[in-house]
């Protein structure tokens, strides 16, 4: 899952004005009504008196702090996730994300949307009832526009692609569309209602990549994104009619672009609401397009990222960046007045979302277990802000410097607390903290340094491996350098041969090993493939007895 936006330009552009506009109409507002600014601290103060030993001037309102644990592809043990329960709740989540993707068990002609290694009925169940038992929400995640892959990549959902080469987007238009995903809906929903009443369902909606290019879209002859708003008014219309006391969520990237005046033709939407998603140090927010969900969708929902935004291939999330993303979002949030007027947006909760892998055809990236320490500094940062804070960061700040005064005053007891260590945001390490998943961080911290090794060795000018393919052709590789550098290379292969077995162990509490399996090869098999090849032109080139005479013909490949 990665929210870039087709629209950026555009938004960027439109930000910019917007932000001129609401500065200028801030700045009157300021300077001509000052007792409107007033007025909300003082209401603030009044209802912070009893919360904390400090008189906290401001705090956020968020009724929901939702964790997004995210399965595609990605089988986490429920037994583990089970040990989570406790440590989330003291930190603070009251509900839980549930993308099961393909770990989903369907049945019937949904068959073969669930891995074969999904979760079983029973199983699932049994950790949905506990997580309930301890006071969780559950809120499903089923994507029913973009992001279908695992289920448009099979030949027998092929005929509903919106294009015929591109699994991920469904087209809204054909149709069978709308009764596979109501089949789709449906078996999640019953599931889950028989357990216990769904409050919430989120049905994605993110990154289409593929709208409107078919013939049955066109037909229709509509733009992009009214196709996008009836999609979603049918999708609501269908859960309404069917759960009515279930609201939608959506991501909110797809809204972005609506222009205000398009909005003025956009009906209201009663049972739908989106989520803002930035994962940004800085997250790009656009207050028009604030004020245009204020306008038309009854709470406004943001999410912040603790993982899965650092690269497709990352192993670690960046410590300083998560830290500033959730930080930034919560200093926005904090009594955010829409253009500056009385009009105060109330949002409703914040998904802290930890993506496994960006699609179902990409590479798996940061592992739940070495995510905790970035999770609990989310956390935290929510927590301190919910139960209030006595001072936000100021226009004229240096926002990194605020960052740090707000960390260390605020967080560095906490840190401790949880997690035993003094965690420096700066240096993006977590070392030295204690948590369930600090084995696994350290073999993969091992590796990276290995990694990172292997990177000099081969840029190593002395050992020159850098010509050995090239010269290997021609039979032209210094014999005194050869039995040196095959003990370096076997040597390296060895290390990581080492280190695979203890990532197999440390993984195989947290992992299904067809995961646990997928993840190791996957992170080692490039280097070890480039590491084998050398050995083998060094182990063939020690056979050569023979030389021929100069000069070599060097084109003759
Ligand atoms: C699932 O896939 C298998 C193998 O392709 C196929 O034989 C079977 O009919 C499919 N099941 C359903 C319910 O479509
Ligand atoms: C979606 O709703 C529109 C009206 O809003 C209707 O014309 C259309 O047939 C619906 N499509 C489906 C697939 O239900
Ligand atoms: C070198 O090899 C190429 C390709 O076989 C050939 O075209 C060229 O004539 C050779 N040059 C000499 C100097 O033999
Ligand atoms: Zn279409």
């Amino acid at each position: 899952m990665r929210f870039c936006c087709k629209v950026r330009t555009w938004r960027k552009k439109f930000f910019t004005i917007a932000i001129l506009i609401i500065g200028l109409y801030l700045f009157l507002s300021y300077n001509l009504l000052p007792i409107w600014f007033g007025n909300t601290i003082t209401e603030d103060l009044e209802i912070q008196k009893h919360i904390g030993e400090l008189p906290p001037r401001v705090r956020v309102s968020l009724n929901y702090v939702v964790m997004h644990i995210d399965l595609k592809r990605t089988p986490l043990n429920l037994a583990y996730l089970e040990t989570l329960l406790p440590f989330l709740k003291e930190h603070g989540v009251n509900s839980l994300l549930m993308e099961y993707e393909d770990m989903f068990p369907y049945e019937g002609k949904l068959l073969n949307l669930s891995a074969e290694n999904c979760y079983k009925k029973p199983d699932l169940k049994r950790f949905l009832s506990t997580a309930i038992g301890s006071g969780f929400e559950i809120i499903p995640l089923v994507q029913t526009f973009g992001h279908l892959e695992y289920a448009l990549k099979l030949s027998e959902f092929q005929h509903l692609r919106e294009m015929p080469l591109y699994p991920d987007s469904i087209c809204p238009s054909k149709e069978d569309s709308m009764a596979f995903l109501k089949h789709l809906l449906e078996q999640v929903m019953d599931f889950h209602n028989a357990i216990s009443p769904l409050k919430h369902i989120h049905i994605g909606c993110n990154e289409l990549y593929h709208v409107n290019k078919c013939e049955h879209c066109k037909k229709r002859g509509l733009e992009e994104t009214h196709i996008f708003l009836h999609h979603v008014k049918n999708l609501s219309d269908v859960i309404k009619s069917q759960y009515p006391d279930t609201t939608v969520l959506i991501w909110d990237d797809m809204l972005r672009g609506i222009k205000p005046k398009e909005w003025d033709h956009i009906d209201k939407f009663t049972k739908v609401e989106p989520v803002y998603w930035e994962s940004g140090a800085y997250p790009l927010v656009s207050h028009s397009n604030l004020f245009m969900y204020h306008m038309k969708f009854p709470h406004i929902w943001i999410a912040s990222a603790f993982k899965g935004a650092d690269g497709r291939t990352a192993t670690f999330p960046d410590l300083g960046i998560r830290y500033q993303n959730v930080f930034n979002w919560m200093n926005f949030i904090i009594n955010y007045n829409s253009g500056g007027g009385e009009q105060k947006i109330k949002f409703r909760g914040i998904i802290i979302t930890g993506c496994s892998r960006y699609s179902h055809m990409d590479p798996p990236c940061e592992l739940l277990p070495i995510s905790i320490p970035s999770l609990v500094l989310n956390l935290l940062v929510v927590r301190r802000f919910k139960s209030g804070v006595d001072e936000i960061l100021q226009e004229d700040d240096d926002p990194r410097d605020s960052n740090e005064v707000f960390l260390y005053k605020y967080l560095k007891k906490e840190v401790v607390k949880s997690m035993q260590c003094n965690l420096d945001i700066d240096s993006v390490d977590s070392s030295g903290c204690v948590f369930d998943g600090m084995e696994l961080s350290g073999v993969f911290k091992s590796l990276t340094t290995l990694f990172h090794d292997l990177k000099s060795m081969f840029n190593d000018k002395e050992l020159s491996l850098e010509s050995v393919e090239f010269y290997s052709q021609f039979d032209l590789i210094n014999k005194n350098t050869v039995a040196y550098n095959i003990e370096k290379l076997n040597n390296y292969l060895k290390q990581i041969g080492d280190l695979e077995y203890k990532a197999v162990l440390e993984m195989s509490q947290y992992y299904k090993r067809d995961f646990v399996n997928e993840y190791i090869n996957y992170k080692t098999f490039h280097i070890k493939k480039k590491l084998q090849r050398l050995i083998n032109i060094y182990k063939t080139y020690n056979h050569v007895s023979v030389w021929r005479r100069t000069p070599i013909n060097f084109t003759s490949l």
